[in-house]
């Protein structure tokens, strides 16, 4: 079976988005493919642009639309909520965010009981940082070299990615930590013989670049924009426990690893068996519209006495979505279905590894969060980052109508990531365009 497709002549239309889009938006905002895409509709996981070209999507809007594009369960919630009333503030309580909290209080693990809403990943990890600092009355936080919080200020200076970053580190409390990066061990090391010496060196980060006392450790349980760096068993448990002795508290940022997508549980951190301080949500609680949420423990919560209000923060029409969404990722077991697809497409990838050994150097991630990284040579051992094959692959995909991500600090990991609704069909369906697309763009 070929599945390339001849891409439909580009509309009027998508000339026009295409040039106002330049125009008229930060040039830095950046944009996939050599020609970006205009998407006009999506069910699913399939969706179509202005040109009527169909895609599936393995990236439901980086990871964001859980149970697929335009699901009706959900859009009824959002209809329904927008017919009451769309925004009153957090000045006013609400139905759909109290059911949302209660929800949240009932799945989130441990003492993790009270939210705080705004309106983005970035916005949760500032309130966790802020709320820990207040807890501990430390200032300084330890977060992961490779790790990606957002782009406020704060976030950008937790971020460790210099491509990310539009400007230097403007918060100084702020210290990283080497990656639990096994394939590129910054230590220079090879787990398991390592002794998980990544993790070890956080009480030398601590006793040497702080005052001693710390306010918490913000990290990810895979690290999505990193390019789905997937941590040792023992990772956490070690890295908290020092965080913990010198004062500090775990927050744990569930923004691409929560609700299911690591399969077989609700949060990825529970992978790992350590409980979070405080955890930090947003992308797929709400299949796509705008939220984001920090659970904390009451006391932790408690320590928040200022005035404090997020205008959109908890919007109903937001939370009325999100309590239809999580709703669903129970009834239905999606946690489950991430778990069974994704061994199927951990499979596929690992197949796709053996047939392109030179190009292929692993393979990662859990559930429906499963990266893919490109280098130059593996089986000589050169794993300078393949970023033109990369590039190639991902245009050639695209071509045969499949979507994905990118990742990594040299952009040269696939991130892919579908819904967690997909189905065994859809995956065969994204190999097969995946091994001809790695063939076509020369990988080996
Ligand atoms: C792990 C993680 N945290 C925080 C954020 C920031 O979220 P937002 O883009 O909604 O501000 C992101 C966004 O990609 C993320 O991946």
């Amino acid at each position: 079976m070929t599945t390339t497709k001849s891409p439909s002549a580009t509309t009027d239309l998508t000339r026009e988005v295409r040039e106002k889009h330049k125009k008229f938006l930060f040039p830095a905002t950046i944009q996939y493919y050599q020609e970006p895409i205009v998407p006009v509709e999506a069910k699913g996981l399939r969706l179509r642009d202005a040109d009527g070209n169909e895609y599936l999507d393995f990236f439901g809007g980086i990871l964001t639309v859980s149970l697929g594009h335009a699901d009706e369960r959900v859009n009824a919630a959002i209809v329904a909520q927008i017919g009451r009333f769309a925004h009153v503030s957090t000045l006013y309580p609400t139905l759909p965010i109290v059911e949302l909290a209660e929800r949240l209080a009932r799945l989130a693990p441990g003492r993790l009981e009270q939210s705080y809403f705004t309106a983005s990943g970035t916005e949760a990890d500032e309130t966790a940082v802020m709320i820990a600092q207040l807890a501990t009355g430390s200032t300084e936080i330890v977060a992961l070299r490779h790790g990606y919080s957002g782009r406020s200020m704060l976030a950008q200076s937790l971020t460790a990615h210099s491509t990310w970053r539009a400007l230097p580190t403007q918060v100084a409390a702020v210290k990283h930590a080497p990656a639990p990066y096994c394939y590129r061990c910054p230590l220079h090391l090879t787990y398991p013989s390592c002794g998980v010496a990544c993790a070890r060196d956080i009480e030398e980060l601590i006793r040497t670049t702080t005052t001693g006392r710390v306010a918490g450790f913000l990290a990810e349980p895979i690290l999505g924009v990193g390019g789905f760096v997937t941590p040792p068993p023992e990772y956490f448990e070690i890295a908290v426990g020092i965080v913990r002795k010198y004062g500090g508290l775990f927050l744990c940022d569930e923004v691409q690893t929560g609700f299911g997508r690591t399969g077989g549980t609700m949060w990825g951190i529970e992978h790992w068996g350590v409980q979070p301080d405080v955890m930090t949500m947003a992308k797929g609680v709400a299949n796509g519209l705008p939220l984001g949420v920090t659970i904390a423990t009451p006391e932790v919560a408690a320590s928040l006495k200022s005035l404090t209000i997020s205008t959109f923060g908890g919007n109903p029409v937001s939370c009325a979505a999100a309590n239809a969404t999580i709703r669903i990722i129970e009834e239905e077991n999606l946690p489950g279905n991430a778990e069974t697809m994704g061994r199927l497409l951990r499979e596929g990838l690992e197949e796709l590894r053996r047939r392109f050994p030179k190009s292929i150097g692993e393979v990662r991630g859990m559930g429906l969060m499963q990266g893919v990284e490109l280098v130059e040579d593996e089986t000589a051992g050169n794993r300078t980052p393949a970023k033109a094959l990369t590039a190639r692959v991902f245009e050639e995909a695209k071509k045969r109508g499949l979507l994905i991500g990118k990742g990594g600090l040299e952009g040269n990991v696939f991130r892919i990531a579908p819904a967690l609704t997909v189905g065994r069909g859809d995956i065969a369906e994204a190999l097969e365009i995946l091994r001809e697309s790695f063939s076509a763009a020369g990988a080996c």
